[in-house]
């Protein structure tokens, strides 16, 4: 119900028109997708200048109290400033060991398109760790990082602990 009434107040007060359609009666639903056009129009965004080397970008878990967006990608997991995203990005590498991908190459999977760790589970767990799960080219990984009461994880700095399934 608080969903609905959230939903109705954007719509009286026609703060989102590009993303609640409320002049329409039978679209009187949020809308899922956005075209780029309707983002630009929108004025507030801030656009992802991109990361060397990284892409998959699949899992998403925003922790507004630490004012963080975790990340998960191919062979990384980000954090990235609500405020700007561009800004102070930090990242844990957490590829597949090289015998996973030698394997999963023998396997007759690509190399770079699939024998990758594709991060597709990012949950809170408690108060100072995620729960990520990547798809270790074909061998499900998972493991506690460690965020901190400060929002951090430095890069090369592997402050987790690493739990293979
Ligand atoms: C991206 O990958 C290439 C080839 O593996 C490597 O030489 C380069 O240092 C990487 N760049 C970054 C920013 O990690
Ligand atoms: C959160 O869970 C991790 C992994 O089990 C543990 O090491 C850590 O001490 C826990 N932190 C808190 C604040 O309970």
């Amino acid at each position: 119900m608080g969903w609905l009434f959230g939903i109705l107040g954007l719509c009286s007060s026609l703060l989102l028109p590009a993303v609640v359609n409320c002049q329409n009666g039978k679209n009187n639903v949020p809308r899922l997708k956005l075209t780029y056009k309707e983002m630009m129009e929108l004025n507030n965004v801030v656009t992802f200048g991109g990361i060397a080397n990284s892409s998959s970008y699949q899992a998403f878990l925003l922790d507004e109290e630490k004012g963080r967006l975790f990340v998960g990608a191919k062979d990384h997991i980000f954090s990235f400033n609500l405020i700007n995203i561009n800004k102070d990005v930090l990242k844990i590498v957490w590829p597949p060991s090289p015998s996973r991908r030698n394997e999963c190459k023998w396997a007759g999977k690509d190399l770079v398109k699939e024998c990758a760790n594709f991060i597709r589970v990012l949950q809170h767990y408690n108060q100072s760790h995620l729960y990520a799960c990547g798809t270790g080219a074909f061998h499900p990984v998972c493991a506690y990082i460690e965020v901190g009461h400060r929002p951090e994880i430095k890069d090369n700095e592997r402050k987790y602990a690493r739990k293979d399934l």
